[in-house]
């Protein structure tokens, strides 16, 4: 448990934390969006892969547990290195923001990620801590986008998603090493195809079910 602790003390021990947590929560986005994409097939096939996911059992709890673990080191270091920054910035209120070619996604990456915990918190409300007897996941997640208001919330958080993950993906490369001439444009393209494929893959699934269900 020392390394853990040692390298946790070191900001770059800390940016590589924030790169492995951050690349295996793209992992997770990219498996559960395409788990989601059967809402767009309808009731049957994604009911099917909600039973098939619940048959995994154990493997799931632990899927579980090790995200939460990943949640809680991801979090607490990004606010960590958030305020080391601001505590370190020479003099605060003369920084120009726009400096250094930084984009959209660079400059909010701490209050995109302060939006996404708790869209997550909201999010496991409505979908994992809710009393399903009598019901199941596909009638909760209808009954939900049946309200503009979750709707709403739902599309904006996606943006938010989008925007994290474009910049964060590609700077978790740049924290690991990967920079080459050569690399890292197709890199940075691939964060933006990427958050893209996020942002539009479920934040068209609301929409979707509010017209279509
Ligand atoms: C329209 C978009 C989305 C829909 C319809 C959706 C739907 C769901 C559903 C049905 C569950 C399973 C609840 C259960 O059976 O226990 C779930 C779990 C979860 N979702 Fe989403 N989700 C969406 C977007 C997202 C996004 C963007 C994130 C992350 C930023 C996210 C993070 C999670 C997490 C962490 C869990 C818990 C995983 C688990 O219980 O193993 N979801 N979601």
């Amino acid at each position: 448990m020392n390394w853990f602790t040692d390298t946790l003390g070191t900001s770059i021990g800390k940016k590589l934390m924030m790169a492995l947590t951050g690349l295996a929560f793209c992992g997770f986005l990219a498996t559960h969006l395409a788990g989601n994409l059967t809402l767009y097939v309808g009731s049957e096939a994604f009911l099917s892969y909600a039973e098939h996911l619940h048959s995994l059992g154990p493997l799931i709890t632990l899927a579980e547990w090790s995200l939460l673990t990943l949640a809680i080191i991801h979090v607490a270091t990004g606010l960590t290195l958030f305020y080391q920054n601001w505590r370190s910035r020479p003099v605060r209120y003369s920084v120009k923001k726009t400096a250094g070619g930084r984009t959209i996604g660079s400059r909010t990456m701490p209050y995109t990620g302060i939006l996404l915990l708790l869209f997550i918190i909201l999010h496991l409300l409505n979908f994992h801590f809710v009393d399903k007897t009598g019901t199941n996941i596909w009638n909760i997640v209808t009954d939900t986008f049946n309200s503009g208001g979750y709707i709403f919330i739902y599309i904006i958080a996606m943006i938010v998603a989008a925007v994290h993950v474009s910049h964060g993906l590609w700077s978790a490369f740049q924290t690991l090493g990967v920079d080459h001439p050569k690399y890292t444009p197709f890199i940075r393209g691939l964060s933006i195809v990427f958050s893209v494929i996020i942002g539009i893959g479920f934040g068209f699934i609301p929409i979707f079910i509010s017209i279509s269900v």
